[in-house]
């Protein structure tokens, strides 16, 4: 199967400290890849670096067969790749239909001058479709005109969600979806991912390994910025290092 994402040997250093070191990850298409590890061990840099937050310190990262290391951020969205941030980033002063219009205007190439870049070009039909599709994916169509400053956090999450898929895209980065939300937010947006993950490759970050191991085929630990250990998750959780390096933190799913 190819990858739909790729990297090499890709390394991120903060002022002397390895973040990502040698990190060679790769998702193919169509399939669903869960990243764990404790925290601090580099999830987040790893996929700000997939997603061109900031450049590697060495390394590359190929997108759909091309190099991306240097592409901004926005151009690999134009590209196909949507993301969520570990901590919901959306617009408060915004209502949930201008935040879902308002970043389809920014990211998708029919977009405008940024003159007009507000409202005018959300005549577009197709753009107008995508929210509203994506709106009702994530259930918050009665919630289109709330200012998004009046949702409770949960319904930012599904709204950050819900802006990601808008952008129809071709891979999808959850960084720790679940990050603050009740057991019934996490089935909430656990409900969503699972009727939608057949229309993209997904990667997804989590803390902890229970709410996604069913949902994942691929599995890569991380521990002090590199991959400890990768492949199928049942393996993965088994395997002595992960073991460990992760359980007695957390909770042991091996059941081989
Ligand atoms: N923008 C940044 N500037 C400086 N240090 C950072 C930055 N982002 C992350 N780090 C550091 O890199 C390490 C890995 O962080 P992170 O990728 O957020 O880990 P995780 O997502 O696994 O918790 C941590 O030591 C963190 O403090
Ligand atoms: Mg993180």
């Amino acid at each position: 199967m190819p990858a739909l994402i790729e990297t090499d040997s890709l390394s991120k250093h903060f002022d002397g400290l390895a973040a990502v070191q040698r990190v060679s990850f790769r998702i193919e298409e169509g399939r669903v890849a869960g990243v764990i590890g404790p925290n601090g061990s580099g999830k987040t840099t790893l996929f700000n670096l997939l997603s061109g937050l900031f450049p590697p310190t060495e390394g590359k990262v190929v997108f759909r067969g091309k190099d991306v290391t240097r592409t901004p951020p926005h151009k690999r969205v134009e590209m196909g790749m949507a993301r969520t941030f570990q901590l919901v980033s959306v617009f408060d002063s915004l209502t949930a239909w201008e935040n879902l219009v308002l970043s389809n205007n920014k990211f998708k190439k029919e977009r405008q001058s940024v003159k007009n870049f507000f409202f005018a070009s959300a005549q577009n039909k197709t753009t107008l479709d995508d929210c509203l599709e994506a709106l009702e994916t994530v259930g918050l169509q009665n919630k289109a005109s709330t200012p998004t400053s009046e949702l409770s956090y949960g319904d930012k999450r599904m709204l950050e969600i819900g802006i990601a898929l808008s952008l129809k895209p071709t891979l999808l980065l959850l960084d720790e979806p679940f990050a603050g939300l009740s057991d019934h937010e996490i089935g909430e947006v656990l409900d969503i991912i699972y009727r939608v993950k057949k229309n993209f490759t997904l990667g997804i970050i989590d803390h902890k390994i229970s709410k996604i191991v069913d949902l994942i085929d691929t599995l890569s630990v991380m521990n002090y910025g590199q991959i400890i250990c990768e492949g199928d998750p049942d393996q993965v959780l088994c395997d002595p290092t992960v073991r460990e390096c992760y359980w007695g933190k957390e909770e042991n799913t091996c059941s081989m």
